[in-house]
């Protein structure tokens, strides 16, 4: 198959290439390092439609870093909407698209964006797969970076079912391979855990300084961090690998 994806450089996205690689798979990556810019909805040589030529699927693991809801939803407006119009052009078959678990039900300014992503691809024509993961095992990195103050280190209080990305990568690859399914069952990593005691192992792993300390965050998206609007509910699908195993994998050796 020649399967395209939409932020192949990505956290999980240089997976779902790898994935698709090592399956044979014609693999076309679409972001800004390899001169497509989709919130432009552009391509190397102008337009986006060609670069789609002969693509069977698209994956979408596009992302933007931002706490903002005009931002997020900007961006990935516009990027869906490029692709879908360039997958209409090109006669592709099979729109896949990654979200995040609870995205509908917690008021966070990055979902307004994912949830504008869900429903442009539910009404968007071109036949859909709509996969929701949880957290990557990554996020912890990511949130120790965000929230240093003075010598604190300061994580929000958060329930958290992380997964591998490598796995959502696989997940999303056979989803390609499939015929159109639709929304499918959530994908969560095998245990939950509370984010604070996450980042405290990623910074003993990795000997980050700065003291690390929970905040309650006030307000319906603190509640929903932590009362499991997050994690999985029944019906999901679960991952094998741990945060720790994982955390041993990649900083341990
Ligand atoms: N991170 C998580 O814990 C998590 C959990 C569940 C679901 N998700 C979802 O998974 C998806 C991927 O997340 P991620 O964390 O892997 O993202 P990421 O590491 O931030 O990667 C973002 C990707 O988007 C590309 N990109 C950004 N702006 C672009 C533009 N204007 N044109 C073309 N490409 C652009 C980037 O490539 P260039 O810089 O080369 O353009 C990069 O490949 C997102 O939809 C996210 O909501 C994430």
């Amino acid at each position: 198959m020649r399967i395209a994806v939409a932020g192949g450089t990505g956290v999980v996205g240089r997976h779902v290439v790898e994935v698709a690689r090592a399956r044979g798979h014609d693999v076309v990556v679409l972001s800004r390092a390899h001169g497509v810019d989709l919130v432009a909805g552009t391509g190397p040589d102008g337009p986006l439609a060609p670069v789609l030529d002969g693509v069977d699927a698209v994956v979408d693991v596009a992302s933007t870093p931002t706490v903002s809801a005009k931002a997020s939803r900007a961006f990935f407006g516009a990027v869906t909407g490029h692709l879908l119009a360039a997958e209409h052009a090109a006669g592709v078959a099979h729109h896949v698209a990654l979200s995040i678990v609870g995205v509908d039900r917690a008021p966070h300014a990055y979902y307004a964006g994912k949830v504008l992503q869900e429903q442009l691809v539910v009404d968007g024509g071109v036949p859909w797969t709509l996969l929701r993961a949880t957290q990557f095992h990554e996020f912890a990195a990511q949130v120790h970076g965000q929230t240093r103050v003075g010598p604190l280190v300061v994580v929000p209080r958060m329930t958290s079912q992380p997964v591998a990305a490598r796995e959502v990568g696989e997940r999303l690859v056979d989803l390609a391979e499939e015929d159109p399914a639709g929304r499918v069952p959530d994908l969560g990593g095998p245990r939950e855990e509370q984010v604070v005691d996450m980042v405290r192992a990623y910074a003993a792993a990795t000997r980050a300084r700065g003291r690390i300390v929970g905040l309650r965050v006030p307000g319906a998206y603190g509640r929903a961090m932590r009362d499991g609007t997050l994690v999985p509910g029944p019906g999901a699908d679960h991952g094998v690998q741990t945060y720790d195993a994982w955390l041993r994998a990649t900083y341990v050796g």
